[in-house]
């Protein structure tokens, strides 16, 4: 069992989540972010992997008009849990809690200083990329209950649930705007393969969104 994982992206016309120095505010316009916030209200939890928690200070609450009734958790996905506990998240956990999903091995200093500081740390096994996926997301779907789960990047981390076959559905806000090769691509390497493997999305809906698209998609499985 795992959470429904909706993946979403703000890219460039050509993919780029990011400029190569990381900076990535903002790709895309108001109008869309106000969408994702909307969409961030109507999930249990919102992910993110550690290089985008460090590289962007990210609060990561659902700040709608109206407020929603709670605020979905907050997680970050951070094996050596580099998150510093003076972090936008942790300060804000009196608006929602924050969970860091961090490795067995971590040091437990680091994880006394994050609880000092209100943010729940759980762990699990390592995996060459991080905390190891399926682990995790039996532990978010059994111990921390979540049901449908948002997924904010960064490329790393929607390469890791792309190769695990684990994104249900695609959010997509597309920038008019050009980054180039250098830019951080929105999806990192996945395994290679025959084109016939690659995971294929259906189309639900396109929108415009002030400057930009909205392109909604579902996993055909
Ligand atoms: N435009 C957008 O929508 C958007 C959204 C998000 C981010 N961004 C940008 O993207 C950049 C960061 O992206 P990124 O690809 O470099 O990093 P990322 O995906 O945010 O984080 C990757 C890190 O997460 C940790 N991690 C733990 N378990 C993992 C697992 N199973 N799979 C993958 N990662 C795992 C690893 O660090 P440890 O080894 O330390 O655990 C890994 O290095 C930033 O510049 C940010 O501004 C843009």
């Amino acid at each position: 069992m795992r959470p429904f994982v909706t993946l979403k992206l703000a890219t460039s016309l050509d993919g780029r989540i990011a400029t190569a120095a990381g900076e990535s505010r903002w790709i895309t316009g108001a109008a869309a972010r106000a969408e994702v916030h909307r969409l961030r209200a109507a999930h249990d939890a919102i992910l993110v992997g550690a290089e985008t928690a460090l590289a962007d200070d990210p609060e990561l609450t659902a700040r709608t008009d109206p407020a929603p009734a709670t605020q979905p958790l907050r997680i970050v996905l951070d094996s050596r849990l580099r998150l510093s506990p003076t972090s936008r998240l942790a300060r804000t956990v009196g608006l929602g809690p924050v969970l860091v999903l961090g490795a067995t091995d971590a040091d437990p200093a680091r994880a006394a200083a994050l609880e000092a500081a209100g943010v729940a740390v759980a762990r699990v096994s390592r995996t060459p990329h991080g905390v190891d996926l399926p682990a995790a997301l039996a532990h978010l779907s059994g111990t921390a209950g979540v049901r449908r789960l948002f997924v904010e990047g960064g490329g790393h981390v929607a390469a890791s649930f792309l190769t695990l076959d684990a994104v249900d559905a695609l959010e997509w806000f597309r920038a008019p705007m050009v980054l180039g090769g250098a830019g951080r691509p929105a999806i990192a390497a996945l395994p290679e393969g025959p084109l016939a493997a690659a995971p294929r999305f259906a189309r639900r809906s396109v929108e415009a969104v002030g400057p930009d698209l909205w392109e909604r998609y579902e996993r055909e499985r």
